[in-house]
């Protein structure tokens, strides 16, 4: 059984929590699809956590733009990759510095293992396009499902929408509502799966989200976590405030 994380951008307490949670379940490997880092207070323990715990890591839009430019990112989170960076370059380990920096820089873009697939946008550019359900797109036509699941031969697993959501072939889309939800994949369909975010969910739900994936059926689970403490530490440190607000909010 594969743990997928996604989207845990700085927030110790709800990987902490998530961590907990798999340690629980017969997880055989933890997977993370990008943005370890970004919006929240904990970049470098989250990194450290996520280099310690997951079999890869795959560059998300924020690792992207912290080894190179923001670019397409609100000046809310603009300022807080600027803040992230800050926050690296402040430490003072210089073989711990080096050995993130290191793994920040090497960062693959996708995974494909047989006919499944791990990217943290899309199929069609896994670093940066965003994939929504269809009741959260005015934009979702049947063309653009056939479009985005072009390459993928049976499963594609993403992030980066910090949305929970199961999109098929046959152009049905299923959205978790139960803190723990499961699906089971038709072989002969196509399905593109989003682990949804463990540290800036924006279902409107404000609870940590992760998957689990045993080669046949998907479980999203929805944790609930110390998201006040997050916000307090957003706050302090001198992030934006929304990023602080949206923790309660689930947005
Ligand atoms: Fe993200």
């Amino acid at each position: 059984m594969q743990a997928i994380v996604s989207d845990i951008h700085g927030n110790l307490e709800a990987l902490t929590t998530v961590l907990e949670d798999i340690e629980k379940q017969e997880v055989d490997e933890i997977l993370c699809l990008g943005d370890v880092v970004g919006y929240g207070p904990n970049p470098i323990e989250c990194l450290d956590l996520a280099m310690e715990h997951f079999k890869w890591v795959l560059c998300g839009n924020h690792e992207w733009a912290l080894v190179n430019q923001p670019v397409g990112f609100s000046p809310a989170a603009k300022r807080a990759i600027e803040l992230t960076r800050e926050l690296f370059e402040k430490e003072t380990d210089p073989v711990q510095a080096e050995r993130r920096k290191e793994f920040l820089f090497n960062l693959e873009p996708n995974v494909e293992d047989g006919n499944v697939m791990y990217v943290h946008g899309s199929p069609k550019d896994p670093i940066m396009d965003y994939v929504f359900p269809e009741q959260y797109s005015r934009f979702w036509t049947e063309e653009k499902v056939d479009d985005l699941l072009r390459t993928v031969e049976w499963v594609c697993f993403c992030g980066h929408s910090h949305v929970p959501s199961i999109i098929s072939s046959t152009y049905e889309s299923f959205v978790p509502t139960q803190d723990t939800e499961s699906y089971t994949l038709d072989p002969d369909k196509v399905y593109i799966i989003n682990a949804g975010a463990v540290g800036q969910p924006r279902d409107r739900n404000n609870k940590a989200c992760y998957a689990l994936w045993d080669g046949k059926t998907v479980t999203h689970r929805r944790l609930a976590y110390d998201h006040e403490t997050t916000a307090a530490k957003i706050r302090a440190i001198g992030f934006d405030e929304k990023l602080a607000s949206r923790l309660a909010e689930g947005t």
